[in-house]
């Protein structure tokens, strides 16, 4: 049987998603095939071992159980056979723990450094998004341009962004010059480098990438039904009349071209394992636009990406061991 080690928590913004993550993920396992370990990751980066009711991991209250704290990190993954981090954003999601895991030679499901960095920065991102002619939204980083061209190169309604976030923390819709004002120092609370990009109003549409047996599977596209103007924080995790669908109105064409968009976003970015990668369609035009890339999407039971997987046939406990297997081929 192998020993696989879930890793949840993190220092970011999006710790208590990944807890509820990381809990699906182990009542979700194949226990004929695979037995576990968690460990949370506080928020002062120190590690836990985690072996108590999984309801601390529902209510984020992990660290009032009898945790243990580890000494020796890199001495006790490796008593494993894979490591399977489901830590979101800040260091478990661009590419610094998947670093270390590397230069120890410690199969881990997922995106490698490379991709891993490259997708957290959404800066990074849009160069390389650029380069492989995918369309985007017109955006300026902020700390390169001056406010005033954000009027003339871009025009208002803008969205206002971390450069590294997740969760939509942060994410602000500015109307004008001075709501434009009051977002960037809203935003620089998370992150010293901003986006600000064009707003487009039009429909949100999600792909779920997996590798499987060295063959890349793109699912059927998901479509996010914000309660809000945008999927912000509170309509991503609070407010219950969000929701998400699969959507069967869309044209075939966008449904093909959005498909070969996120393979080659895949691909290019040299991905492992999985990925969610997020589109905007504006339907008046009738253009396709590349909103970001996920190397750790969501991943409890009613997250978009295991629920497109289940689309495609494939049940939540088998994707997980197709990704764990597929950590260990590499
Ligand atoms: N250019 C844009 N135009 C319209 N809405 C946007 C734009 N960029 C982001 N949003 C809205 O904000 C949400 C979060 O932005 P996103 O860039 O996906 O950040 P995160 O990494 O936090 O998910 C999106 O799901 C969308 O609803
Ligand atoms: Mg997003």
């Amino acid at each position: 049987m192998k020993k696989i080690l879930v890793l949840f928590g993190g220092n970011s913004y999006e710790h208590y998603v990944s807890c509820k993550s990381a809990k699906s993920i182990v009542e979700n396992m194949d226990k004929k095939l695979f037995c576990y370990e968690l460990v949370g990751i506080d928020f002062d980066n120190k590690w836990y071992r985690f072996d108590d009711d999984l309801s601390y991991l529902e209510n984020g209250k992990w660290k009032d159980t009898h945790v243990v704290p580890i000494d020796n990190i890199i001495e006790f993954i490796q008593k494993f056979d894979v490591v399977f981090p489901m830590i979101h954003g800040y260091s478990g999601e661009d590419g610094k723990l998947q670093g270390m895991l590397e230069l120890f030679d410690i199969p881990f499901v997922g995106c490698h450094t490379l991709a891993s960095a490259l997708g957290m920065d959404k800066e990074m991102s849009k160069i390389l998004f650029e380069h492989l002619g995918v369309p985007q939204v017109p955006y300026l980083i902020l700390e390169e341009e001056k406010q005033k061209e954000i009027e003339t190169r871009i025009g208002f309604p803008v969205i206002v962004k971390p450069a590294n976030g997740g969760s939509s923390i942060g994410i602000v819709k500015a109307d004008n010059k001075k709501q434009l004002k009051k977002a960037i120092k809203e935003v620089k609370q998370y992150d010293s480098k901003i986006i600000v990009e064009k707003f487009v109003k039009a429909r949100e549409l999600e792909c779920a990438v997996l590798e499987k047996n060295n063959r890349i599977i793109c699912s059927c596209l998901g479509e996010i039904k914000s309660a809000n103007e945008i999927y912000d924080y509170n309509a991503k995790y609070v407010n219950e009349k969000s929701y998400t669908t699969i959507p069967d109105d869309l044209p075939d064409k966008i449904i093909k071209q959005i498909k070969e968009y996120a393979k080659q976003i895949f691909t290019r970015f040299h991905c492992n394992g999985y990925a969610r990668i997020d589109f905007f369609y504006e339907e008046e035009s009738n253009q396709i636009y590349i909103n970001e890339i996920n190397t750790i999407p969501g991943f409890t039971s009613i997250s978009m990406y295991p629920k497109l997987m289940e689309h495609e046939e494939i049940s939540y406990t088998d994707l997980l061991t197709i990704l764990i297997n597929s950590a260990m081929s590499k």
